[in-house]
């Protein structure tokens, strides 16, 4: 079964041809983040016109890559929730009205769940070891810090979530408040990455037994340090950009690890953009060895925003025809 995949949730136009939930056919994502970096974040307007403007032609490219036709696709399946509501529009009325025109079935995809299935897809005869189910989902973004209980059929149960910031939020607005531009994760990861000890020190945040985080108390740390600190002459952006991501990815790997133990469970399956960052899946990776807990981390194309990962769990949230 071949399912076409749309993404718009949110500065991406993507679309995507997945066989029988797993093979990766075609992934085809055209971003617009260029054209928001000058304004040091998304501006939902530029993202939908874009999107309007490329919504076509990425379909037939996912199309043509895939080598077939409308008539060899079974469903198209999309993102419905959360996003950008204008850049959500774009992609359903698009999806809508292909799958009305060529009489197929629309499913309708969560997107922080599709973050979490992105760990079941590969590429056409890569050999690939499947997470099993039951398992703990963590999924990591720009918008969502928020743990799973997913189940046999991947129905998704929240289980605890950020309280104020979102992870990814808290690394772009660290990044603004070091001036290092748009988005941070990737630009942070790297920096922080040439260090290896400094003397900061931020304190993570104390939930007490939830499963829910905090990232805001951490963001404002970073800013008082660096207004009281950046006149100095041995300040150093990298110190503080290592300081703030040991901390974060402490509180990620802590959090998931105590959730997997309470719910006795040993699979977790990571997702979303800053599951992409180096400290985070070295960090976790050791932390589940230790405690018996298999890891799983979506290769870094798919981590970030993708319609691979929304047409592969289309597979599992199909209409049952009677
Ligand atoms: O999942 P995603 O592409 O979009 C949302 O659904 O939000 O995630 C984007 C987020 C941004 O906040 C970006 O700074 C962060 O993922 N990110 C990273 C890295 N790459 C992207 N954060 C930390 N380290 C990275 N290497
Ligand atoms: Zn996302």
């Amino acid at each position: 079964m071949k399912i076409l995949g749309i993404e718009t949730s949110c500065d991406e136009t993507a679309a995507s041809v997945i066989q029988d939930g797993r093979v990766i056919l075609s992934n085809i994502v055209a971003s617009s983040l260029k054209d928001h970096e000058r304004y040091g974040g998304i501006i939902p307007e530029i993202a939908s016109r874009r999107q309007m403007e490329l919504i076509g032609c990425v379909v037939d490219e996912a199309l043509i890559k895939a080598q077939c036709s409308f008539n060899d696709i079974d469903a198209i399946a999309v993102t419905r929730f959360p996003g950008l509501l204008g850049s959500l529009l774009v992609g359903i009325a698009y999806a809508k009205a292909i799958a009305k025109a060529a009489s197929k079935p629309l499913i309708e995809i969560n997107h922080i769940e599709g973050h979490l299935y992105a760990n079941f897809l590969h590429n056409n005869g890569e050999a690939k070891a499947m997470p099993q189910l039951p398992a703990i989902g963590l999924v990591v973004s720009g918008g969502h810090t928020s743990l799973f209980h997913v189940d046999e059929q991947f129905v998704c149960t929240l289980l605890g979530q950020t309280q104020d910031d979102a992870v990814g939020e808290a690394f772009d607005k660290v990044a603004r408040i070091l001036d290092l531009g748009y988005p941070g994760g990737p630009v942070i990861d790297k920096i922080a990455s040439q260090v290896k000890e400094t003397s900061i020190r931020f304190t993570k945040a104390n939930l007490g037994d939830s499963h829910n985080f905090s990232f805001s108390g951490l963001k404002t740390a970073v800013l008082y340090y660096v207004r009281k600190h950046d006149k100095d002459s041995d300040f150093n952006k990298a110190h503080v950009a290592h300081a703030f991501q040991e901390t974060a990815v402490k509180s990620l790997v802590e959090t998931a690890v105590k959730c997997c133990r309470a719910q006795g469970i040993n699979t977790l399956l990571m997702g979303g953009g800053v599951a992409a960052n180096s400290a985070l899946r070295s960090s976790l990776t050791a932390a589940c060895q230790t405690q018996g807990i298999r890891v799983f981390f979506p290769p870094m194309a798919l981590c970030l925003d993708n319609a691979a990962m929304i047409a592969g769990l289309g597979f599992m949230r199909q209409p049952v025809l009677s």
